[in-house]
Protein backbone atom coordinates (compact mmCIF):
# COMPACT_ATOMS: atom_id res chain seq x y z
CA UNK A 1 0.00 0.00 0.00
CA UNK A 2 1.04 3.84 -0.76
CA UNK A 3 1.30 6.21 1.80
CA UNK A 4 -1.69 7.88 1.03
CA UNK A 5 -3.54 4.98 1.09
CA UNK A 6 -2.45 3.79 4.72
CA UNK A 7 -3.28 7.28 5.42
CA UNK A 8 -6.96 7.15 4.08
CA UNK A 9 -6.97 3.86 6.16
CA UNK A 10 -5.99 5.98 9.30
CA UNK A 11 -8.74 8.49 8.43
CA UNK A 12 -11.22 5.57 7.88
CA UNK A 13 -10.42 3.81 10.82
CA UNK A 14 -9.89 6.91 13.16
CA UNK A 15 -13.06 8.92 12.45
CA UNK A 16 -13.18 10.38 15.78
CA UNK A 17 -9.68 12.34 15.55
CA UNK A 18 -9.66 16.02 15.98
CA UNK A 19 -7.76 16.83 12.82
CA UNK A 20 -6.34 20.90 13.30
CA UNK A 21 -7.83 22.86 10.54
CA UNK A 22 -4.65 25.22 10.13
CA UNK A 23 -1.42 23.50 9.43
CA UNK A 24 1.80 25.28 9.08
CA UNK A 25 4.71 23.91 8.88
CA UNK A 26 8.43 25.03 9.01
CA UNK A 27 10.37 22.71 6.01
CA UNK A 28 13.53 22.63 7.88
CA UNK A 29 16.59 20.48 7.01
CA UNK A 30 17.19 19.93 3.43
CA UNK A 31 21.36 20.63 3.45
CA UNK A 32 21.28 18.50 6.21
CA UNK A 33 19.53 15.87 4.70
CA UNK A 34 21.79 16.29 1.59
CA UNK A 35 25.19 16.11 3.51
CA UNK A 36 24.29 12.89 5.18
CA UNK A 37 23.76 11.26 1.79
CA UNK A 38 27.44 13.50 0.48
CA UNK A 39 25.44 15.52 -1.94
CA UNK A 40 24.61 19.18 -2.93
CA UNK A 41 22.19 21.73 -1.44
CA UNK A 42 20.36 21.88 -5.02
CA UNK A 43 19.72 17.95 -4.41
CA UNK A 44 18.68 18.51 -0.76
CA UNK A 45 16.13 21.13 -1.82
CA UNK A 46 14.52 18.97 -5.02
CA UNK A 47 14.16 16.30 -2.10
CA UNK A 48 12.20 19.19 0.16
CA UNK A 49 10.03 19.47 -3.22
CA UNK A 50 9.00 16.32 -3.28
CA UNK A 51 8.34 16.39 0.44
CA UNK A 52 6.45 19.40 -0.48
CA UNK A 53 4.34 17.90 -2.74
CA UNK A 54 3.70 14.70 -0.80
CA UNK A 55 2.37 16.80 2.18
CA UNK A 56 0.41 18.98 0.10
CA UNK A 57 -1.10 15.70 -1.04
CA UNK A 58 -1.82 14.02 2.32
CA UNK A 59 -3.20 17.71 3.32
CA UNK A 60 -6.02 17.64 1.08
CA UNK A 61 -6.62 13.82 1.25
CA UNK A 62 -7.47 14.40 5.16
CA UNK A 63 -9.41 17.69 3.82
CA UNK A 64 -7.52 19.86 5.62
CA UNK A 65 -9.06 23.57 5.10
CA UNK A 66 -5.57 25.28 5.76
CA UNK A 67 -2.14 24.87 4.99
CA UNK A 68 0.78 26.93 5.45
CA UNK A 69 4.31 26.53 4.17
CA UNK A 70 7.32 28.42 4.74
CA UNK A 71 9.12 28.11 1.97
CA UNK A 72 11.40 31.06 1.84
CA UNK A 73 12.17 33.84 4.72
CA UNK A 74 13.82 36.58 4.75
CA UNK A 75 16.81 36.07 6.04
CA UNK A 76 16.80 33.14 3.10
CA UNK A 77 18.11 36.32 1.01
CA UNK A 78 21.41 36.18 2.53
CA UNK A 79 22.14 32.97 1.35
CA UNK A 80 24.83 32.25 -1.07
CA UNK A 81 23.58 33.58 -4.43
CA UNK A 82 23.30 30.32 -6.73
CA UNK A 83 21.47 28.66 -3.38
CA UNK A 84 18.71 31.63 -3.91
CA UNK A 85 18.23 30.71 -7.42
CA UNK A 86 18.12 27.71 -7.21
CA UNK A 87 15.26 27.90 -4.86
CA UNK A 88 13.86 30.65 -6.88
CA UNK A 89 13.89 28.06 -9.68
CA UNK A 90 12.13 25.28 -7.58
CA UNK A 91 9.26 27.39 -6.43
CA UNK A 92 9.06 28.06 -10.38
CA UNK A 93 9.12 24.67 -11.56
CA UNK A 94 6.65 23.95 -8.62
CA UNK A 95 4.01 26.27 -9.81
CA UNK A 96 4.19 25.41 -13.25
CA UNK A 97 4.21 21.61 -12.95
CA UNK A 98 1.40 21.78 -10.13
CA UNK A 99 -1.30 23.98 -10.59
CA UNK A 100 -2.97 21.59 -12.97
CA UNK A 101 -3.20 19.23 -10.11
CA UNK A 102 -4.02 21.82 -7.66
CA UNK A 103 -6.87 22.79 -9.56
CA UNK A 104 -8.23 19.46 -9.78
CA UNK A 105 -8.46 19.16 -6.00
CA UNK A 106 -10.02 22.69 -5.60
CA UNK A 107 -7.15 23.97 -3.64
CA UNK A 108 -6.74 28.08 -3.68
CA UNK A 109 -3.16 29.58 -3.73
CA UNK A 110 -2.39 32.43 -0.89
CA UNK A 111 1.19 34.08 -0.76
CA UNK A 112 2.34 36.04 1.91
CA UNK A 113 5.33 37.92 2.06
CA UNK A 114 7.70 41.01 0.88
CA UNK A 115 6.57 39.86 -3.09
CA UNK A 116 8.44 42.80 -4.57
CA UNK A 117 12.09 41.07 -3.73
CA UNK A 118 11.02 37.81 -5.91
CA UNK A 119 12.65 37.94 -9.72
CA UNK A 120 9.47 39.11 -12.46
CA UNK A 121 9.67 35.42 -13.43
CA UNK A 122 8.57 34.40 -10.28
CA UNK A 123 6.04 36.84 -9.49
CA UNK A 124 4.77 36.19 -12.59
CA UNK A 125 4.26 32.69 -12.22
CA UNK A 126 2.75 33.47 -8.52
CA UNK A 127 0.12 35.59 -10.40
CA UNK A 128 -1.27 33.44 -13.45
CA UNK A 129 -1.28 30.46 -10.57
CA UNK A 130 -3.53 32.40 -8.27
CA UNK A 131 -5.47 33.28 -11.03
CA UNK A 132 -5.40 30.09 -12.24
CA UNK A 133 -7.10 28.86 -8.79
CA UNK A 134 -8.74 31.82 -7.97
CA UNK A 135 -12.65 30.12 -8.21
CA UNK A 136 -11.26 27.10 -6.10
CA UNK A 137 -13.70 26.37 -3.26
CA UNK A 138 -11.20 23.61 -1.27
CA UNK A 139 -8.02 23.77 0.70
CA UNK A 140 -6.20 27.29 0.55
CA UNK A 141 -2.73 26.34 0.21
CA UNK A 142 -0.62 30.05 1.64
CA UNK A 143 3.54 29.78 0.48
CA UNK A 144 5.36 32.68 2.64
CA UNK A 145 7.73 33.48 0.65
CA UNK A 146 10.45 36.36 1.02
CA UNK A 147 8.86 36.53 4.49
CA UNK A 148 9.14 38.15 7.96
CA UNK A 149 6.98 37.97 10.54
CA UNK A 150 8.23 41.31 12.19
CA UNK A 151 8.28 42.59 8.76
CA UNK A 152 4.52 41.76 8.27
CA UNK A 153 3.78 43.35 11.67
CA UNK A 154 6.02 46.58 10.98
CA UNK A 155 3.93 47.03 7.73
CA UNK A 156 0.46 46.34 9.41
CA UNK A 157 1.70 48.91 12.35
CA UNK A 158 2.26 51.62 9.32
CA UNK A 159 -1.05 50.90 7.53
CA UNK A 160 -2.73 51.34 11.06
CA UNK A 161 -0.61 54.31 11.85
CA UNK A 162 -1.64 56.06 8.26
CA UNK A 163 -5.76 55.33 9.04
CA UNK A 164 -5.29 57.30 12.79
CA UNK A 165 -3.67 59.91 11.01
CA UNK A 166 -6.14 60.85 8.76
CA UNK A 167 -9.45 60.45 11.11
CA UNK A 168 -10.54 57.08 10.15
CA UNK A 169 -9.75 55.53 13.35
CA UNK A 170 -9.30 56.03 17.07
CA UNK A 171 -6.55 54.85 18.68
CA UNK A 172 -8.91 53.05 21.03
CA UNK A 173 -10.35 51.53 18.37
CA UNK A 174 -6.95 49.46 17.60
CA UNK A 175 -7.86 45.86 18.70
CA UNK A 176 -6.09 42.87 18.13
CA UNK A 177 -8.71 41.92 15.88
CA UNK A 178 -8.17 45.25 13.72
CA UNK A 179 -4.59 44.69 13.79
CA UNK A 180 -5.20 40.62 12.67
CA UNK A 181 -7.02 42.35 9.59
CA UNK A 182 -4.19 44.22 8.56
CA UNK A 183 -1.99 41.46 7.83
CA UNK A 184 -1.63 39.36 5.30
CA UNK A 185 -3.28 36.16 7.00
CA UNK A 186 -6.24 38.46 7.35
CA UNK A 187 -9.67 36.05 6.85
CA UNK A 188 -7.90 32.94 7.30
CA UNK A 189 -7.76 31.49 11.10
CA UNK A 190 -5.11 31.33 12.97
CA UNK A 191 -2.53 27.93 12.87
CA UNK A 192 -3.55 25.17 15.39
CA UNK A 193 -0.72 23.08 14.88
CA UNK A 194 3.25 24.06 13.72
CA UNK A 195 5.10 21.42 12.69
CA UNK A 196 8.72 22.02 12.59
CA UNK A 197 11.45 19.41 10.46
CA UNK A 198 14.97 18.63 11.74
CA UNK A 199 14.99 18.66 15.63
CA UNK A 200 14.95 22.79 15.85
CA UNK A 201 12.92 24.45 18.47
CA UNK A 202 12.53 27.95 17.24
CA UNK A 203 10.12 29.95 15.26
CA UNK A 204 12.21 31.63 12.90
CA UNK A 205 10.12 34.91 12.09
CA UNK A 206 7.12 32.74 11.30
CA UNK A 207 3.95 33.68 11.67
CA UNK A 208 4.62 35.40 14.93
CA UNK A 209 1.36 37.26 15.71
CA UNK A 210 -1.04 34.36 14.69
CA UNK A 211 0.87 31.59 16.74
CA UNK A 212 -0.12 32.86 20.02
CA UNK A 213 -2.29 30.12 20.40
CA UNK A 214 -0.65 26.91 18.19
CA UNK A 215 0.41 23.75 19.17
CA UNK A 216 3.81 23.40 18.49
CA UNK A 217 5.18 19.99 17.02
CA UNK A 218 8.54 19.55 16.82
CA UNK A 219 10.24 16.11 14.29
CA UNK A 220 13.79 14.82 14.33
CA UNK A 221 13.10 13.63 10.82
CA UNK A 222 14.91 16.50 7.93
CA UNK A 223 11.68 17.81 5.59
CA UNK A 224 12.97 15.40 2.55
CA UNK A 225 12.15 12.70 4.28
CA UNK A 226 8.80 14.08 5.63
CA UNK A 227 5.89 11.70 4.38
CA UNK A 228 2.07 10.98 5.19
CA UNK A 229 3.13 8.62 8.10
CA UNK A 230 5.12 11.67 10.21
CA UNK A 231 2.33 13.55 9.39
CA UNK A 232 -0.04 11.45 11.01
CA UNK A 233 1.92 11.34 13.89
CA UNK A 234 1.84 14.87 14.32
CA UNK A 235 -1.90 14.87 13.95
CA UNK A 236 -2.27 12.24 16.56
CA UNK A 237 0.08 14.08 18.93
CA UNK A 238 -2.29 17.11 18.32
CA UNK A 239 -5.63 15.29 18.89
CA UNK A 240 -4.16 14.16 22.38
CA UNK A 241 -3.16 17.88 23.37
CA UNK A 242 -5.73 20.02 26.00
CA UNK A 243 -6.13 22.83 24.42
CA UNK A 244 -7.03 25.81 27.24
CA UNK A 245 -6.36 28.95 25.73
CA UNK A 246 -4.58 29.86 29.22
CA UNK A 247 -7.60 29.25 30.84
CA UNK A 248 -9.32 26.35 33.41
CA UNK A 249 -11.67 24.46 31.69
CA UNK A 250 -13.67 23.88 34.72
CA UNK A 251 -13.81 27.69 35.61
CA UNK A 252 -15.16 30.21 32.67
CA UNK A 253 -15.83 33.21 34.70
CA UNK A 254 -18.06 35.68 32.83
CA UNK A 255 -15.52 38.26 32.34
CA UNK A 256 -13.43 35.78 30.42
CA UNK A 257 -15.85 35.60 27.51
CA UNK A 258 -13.61 36.11 24.75
CA UNK A 259 -11.36 33.17 25.81
CA UNK A 260 -14.24 31.56 26.57
CA UNK A 261 -15.58 31.60 23.25
CA UNK A 262 -12.29 30.33 21.75
CA UNK A 263 -12.70 27.53 23.81
CA UNK A 264 -16.00 26.71 23.32
CA UNK A 265 -15.20 27.35 19.31
CA UNK A 266 -15.84 24.12 17.78
CA UNK A 267 -12.53 22.83 16.21
CA UNK A 268 -14.11 22.95 12.71
CA UNK A 269 -16.12 26.02 11.78
CA UNK A 270 -19.73 25.82 9.81
CA UNK A 271 -17.63 27.07 6.22
CA UNK A 272 -14.76 24.45 7.11
CA UNK A 273 -17.80 21.92 8.04
CA UNK A 274 -19.39 22.29 4.30
CA UNK A 275 -15.81 21.99 2.68
CA UNK A 276 -15.36 19.16 4.99
CA UNK A 277 -19.09 17.72 3.72
CA UNK A 278 -18.23 18.26 -0.25
C1 LIG B 1 15.42 24.43 4.83
O1 LIG B 1 16.54 23.82 4.31
C2 LIG B 1 14.41 24.81 3.88
C3 LIG B 1 14.33 25.95 3.13
C4 LIG B 1 15.43 26.91 2.92
C5 LIG B 1 13.07 26.37 2.52
C6 LIG B 1 12.16 25.27 2.08
C7 LIG B 1 12.42 24.88 0.70
C8 LIG B 1 11.96 23.77 0.12
C9 LIG B 1 11.07 22.79 0.78
C10 LIG B 1 12.36 23.50 -1.28
C11 LIG B 1 11.24 23.56 -2.22
C12 LIG B 1 10.46 24.80 -2.19
C13 LIG B 1 9.46 25.09 -3.03
C14 LIG B 1 8.60 26.26 -2.75
C15 LIG B 1 9.15 24.29 -4.21
P1 LIG B 1 17.96 24.24 4.88
O2 LIG B 1 18.88 24.37 3.71
O3 LIG B 1 17.80 25.43 5.75
O4 LIG B 1 18.35 22.99 5.73
P2 LIG B 1 19.38 22.97 6.95
O5 LIG B 1 18.61 23.46 8.13
O6 LIG B 1 19.78 21.53 7.03
O7 LIG B 1 20.53 23.89 6.60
Amino acid sequence: MDDLGWLKQQKACHTDIKIPPHIAVIMDGNSRWAERFHHSRTWGHHQGAQALKRTVRACYLLKIPYLTLYAFSMENWQRPKEEVDDLMELLVMYLRSERSELKEHGIRLHVIGNLDLLPLEVQQEVMITQEFLNNSQGMTLTLAISYSAREEITRAVQTIAKQVSIGHLEPEDITAEVIGNSLSTAGIPDPDLLIRTSGEMRLSNFLLWQMAYTEFYFSDSHWPEFNAKLLWQAITDFHNRKRRFGQRVDHQPNKGHIVTQLLQKPLVTNQEKSFLRA
